[in-house]
């Protein structure tokens, strides 16, 4: 058995160890936790910066990988407590982004400012208990290779956005996006997606490429069979 999973099995071991790597209560790691034991168990590739003013709130018991030639730019935020941070190379995450594992972003992405990314939700479905008190769950978010998110985009958790597309400035995205596709809006919709036999981006005008079947009727009466196939009506 690893010194991770002897740790995670053991509930008195591990609470004394949260305890020394965070103060009570909060989420930044406590001074040497950065300093001293991150770089033993963290990777950062070649060329890969992450800015002075970056807040850290990185822990050795998840990943962080930042990938080659990648940047985290200034006032941004990482906190990998409760999910891994994977960023592939060449990709930019913007000035004050706020990234909460699980996320995992890959190569050639653009991140413009102010993006917020979180896998985790809080729990609240229990009245009786602060929502602060309850469990936090989490569902990885993916951002595949060669997007573009927008400034002030929220992503939310479990969301997937597809290669090589776009998610305009201000959008919420509580749906994952397909390859190839430009959405915006709250929640962000899908506006325009690249036609490859015409190589072009046309309008997009409801044909859900990946469940192959048109949903002109968007708005509703959709049928119960493109509901079961489709990301989009799920
Ligand atoms: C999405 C974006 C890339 C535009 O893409 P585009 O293919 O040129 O789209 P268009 O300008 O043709 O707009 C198409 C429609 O979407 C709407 N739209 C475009 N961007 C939008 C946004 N961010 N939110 C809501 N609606 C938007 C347009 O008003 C237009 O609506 P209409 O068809 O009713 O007239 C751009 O608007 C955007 O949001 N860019 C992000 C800018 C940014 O964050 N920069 C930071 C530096 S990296």
């Amino acid at each position: 058995m690893g010194l991770k999973e002897r740790i995670n099995t053991n509930s008195i071991i591990k609470r004394v160890v949260h305890r020394i790597l965070i103060p009570k209560g909060q989420a930044m790691p406590r001074w040497f936790v950065n300093a001293l034991i991150n770089p033993f168990f963290h990777k950062k590739m070649r060329k890969a910066k992450v800015r002075l003013s970056v807040r850290k709130d990185l822990f050795p018991f998840n990943k962080f990988l930042l990938g080659k030639q990648s940047v985290v730019e200034s006032y941004s935020t990482l906190n990998n407590g409760v999910g891994d941070i994977v960023i592939g190379e060449n990709t930019r995450v913007g000035i004050s982004n706020v990234i909460i594992g699980p996320v995992m972003i890959g190569n050639n992405c653009i991140l413009a400012q102010n993006v917020v990314i979180s896998g985790l939700n809080h729990g609240y479905e229990n009245p009786d208990v602060s929502i602060k008190d309850q469990k936090v769950k989490t569902k990885p978010i993916v951002i595949e290779d060669d997007c573009w998110i927008g400034a002030n985009v929220t992503v939310a958790a479990g969301v997937t956005i597809g290669k090589h597309s776009v998610v305009g400035a201000g959008s919420t995205v509580t749906k994952s996006i397909p390859p190839y596709h430009v959405a915006v809006g709250n929640p962000a919709k899908l506006i325009k997606k690249y036609d490859i036999e015409k190589k072009e981006w046309i309008k997009y005008e409801g044909q859900h490429h990946h469940c192959e079947l048109s949903c002109t009727k968007a708005s509703g009466g959709v049928s119960e069979e493109h509901k079961g196939k489709c990301e989009m009506h799920l």
